[in-house]
């Protein structure tokens, strides 16, 4: 099974980034971890701070992959584009967040990326990543 994790703007700050927020923990550091954990997984990250370049990905592996697990973070909210290729493909899109959207600030409200998801995870710090993992093995 492949599943790809595709990360948007500035979370390649994560550990550095509004802690209180966001945690203490690098991406790199939490994505080794799930490597071990989901070893009979095939388990890809890509993370881009430019819109044009997260379509790209998403229109590369859309049409091969088992899953994808999108945090899209302020594209989310504001990115028609994403959205559009998220309808388009159609390997499942499992929207993610690591905090809680809605109980931040209203702008954070809007996803133009859930209407098309097969589910939305959030508001569960890094362990949203696991939760969205977790959804697409067997039950
Ligand atoms: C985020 C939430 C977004 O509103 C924000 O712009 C991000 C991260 C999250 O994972 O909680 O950058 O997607």
């Amino acid at each position: 099974m492949k599943i790809i994790i595709i990360n948007g703007p500035n979370l390649n700050l994560l550990g550095k980034r509004e802690n209180d927020i966001y945690g203490d923990a690098s991406f790199t550091e939490f994505y080794s971890r799930l490597q071990s954990k989901f070893q009979n997984i095939e388990l890809f990250h890509f993370q881009s701070n430019i819109e044009g370049e997260i379509i790209d990905k998403l229109q590369e592996v859309g049409y091969a992959y088992d899953g994808v697990i999108l945090n899209a973070a302020a594209y989310t909210h504001t990115s028609v584009a994403i959205g559009d290729t998220v309808k388009a493909i159609h390997t499942p899109v499992v929207e993610v967040h690591i905090s809680n959207t809605f109980s931040r600030e209203d702008f954070r409200h809007i996803s133009f990326i859930s209407p098309n998801a097969k589910g939305v995870i959030l508001g569960f710090g890094l362990q949203s990543y696991e939760l969205a993992i977790q959804s697409f093995l067997p039950q």
